[in-house]
């Protein structure tokens, strides 16, 4: 559990608390939680980007963690990009104070899951911003399981593309999700065989998005993860991942069960993508709610169930044994989509 105080000490109270999380031995698995056959719930967020001196981010964040409060999930999982500066740089480093401060408003019975984004990469790695939260380890990917779930967290900005960050495509050697044989593929692989006999659902977490339709980020997806022999969503598709939760876009959108870069009708074997970049960051940059989608020609348009929404909104997700029900609330109270998946 994360609980911080704020205040002198903060990052120091941060990683002990985050200490917690580890297991005998350094194992950076987290322990199961919950009860395999009772419900839960958590909730999502993501691109917070709080920090800096525009203040409209951070008064998004207070507002959705005053809702997650009321909501008193079991976890709540960051989807990345925490802070507004560029990099985790000097500036970034003082934004982070503020991230952590906001942070520390969680209630203190619901667990804190972080996720790397873009944002929280330093000009040579991630280190600063693992240092906050040892679950991350030496990587920043993990896994754990709660209920009758198992949740696994990816690092996938070090492979895309297009970064502009420095130091982004070096920081982790080999270690793309979206390389077949990398070191966090070959984890992945061991992890998902390694699931429980009780495990009924499997829920994947990551920053960069695969499937979100926002105007702006569409030339920083990874999309070469889509479709191909050993491309990373084939892989999740094919392993029974049920939802995959992604930020950096600054909008929500879900797609039907995918698989193979197809819509797939049944939720077995396909994944569910859901971009839940509303957290606080700019929303007003380029998204649009039209659909279908005319900006990128490779979409498959009938694999979209929302057009793109642009608000600042959190998910909260119910998992009752073989059902599994989000609602996604904006900032208002507003239900903005609403789905369930039964198996
Ligand atoms: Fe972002």
């Amino acid at each position: 559990m994360l609980r911080v105080s704020p205040g002198g000490g903060l990052r120091a109270a941060v990683a002990l608390a985050a200490v917690l999380f580890l297991a005998d031995g350094g194992d950076p698995t987290p322990a199961a939680g919950g009860k395999p056959g009772g419900s839960f719930t958590f909730a999502v967020i993501s691109d917070t980007h709080t920090g800096g001196t525009k203040t409209t981010g951070q008064q998004v964040y207070r507002r959705i963690l005053e809702m997650v409060n009321e909501e008193k999930p079991d976890l709540l999982v960051h989807c990345g990009d925490w802070i507004i500066a560029p990099t985790f740089d000097k500036a970034g480093h003082a934004t982070a104070d503020t991230f952590l401060a906001i942070t520390s408003m969680l209630d203190s019975s619901i667990a804190f899951y972080p996720v790397l984004g873009n944002h929280e990469g330093d000009h040579e790695d991630f280190s600063y911003a693992r240092s906050f939260y040892p679950v991350l380890g030496d990587s920043g990917w993990y896994s754990f399981d709660h209920g009758n779930a198992h949740f696994f967290v990816v690092e996938n900005n070090s492979d895309a593309p297009d970064s502009a960050l420095m130091g982004y495509r070096h920081c982790l050697p080999n270690a793309g999700i979206n390389t077949p044989g990398s070191r966090q593929r070959r984890w992945l692989e061991s992890d998902l065989k390694g699931r429980r006999p009780e495990t009924e659902w499997t829920f994947g977490f990551g920053h960069r998005s695969y499937y979100g339709a926002e105007e702006y980020a569409g030339r920083k997806n990874v999309y070469v993860a889509r479709e191909g022999e050993g491309a990373f969503c084939p892989f999740i598709e094919d392993a029974g991942v049920d939802v995959f939760f992604n930020g950096d876009q600054h909008c929500y959108t879900r797609t039907t069960p995918i698989r193979h870069g197809r819509r797939w009708e049944e939720s077995d074997r396909s994944t569910v993508y859901l971009t839940v970049g509303g957290g606080g960051g700019r929303i007003n940059r380029g998204g649009s709610e039209r659909f279908p989608f005319p900006f990128l020609d490779d979409f498959p348009e009938d694999a979209y169930v929302t057009g793109t929404k642009t608000r600042h909104f959190f998910l909260l997700c119910t998992v009752d044994g073989p059902r599994f029900h989000a609602d996604v609330i904006d900032t208002s109270g507003a239900r903005i989509d609403s789905f369930t998946i039964v198996k």
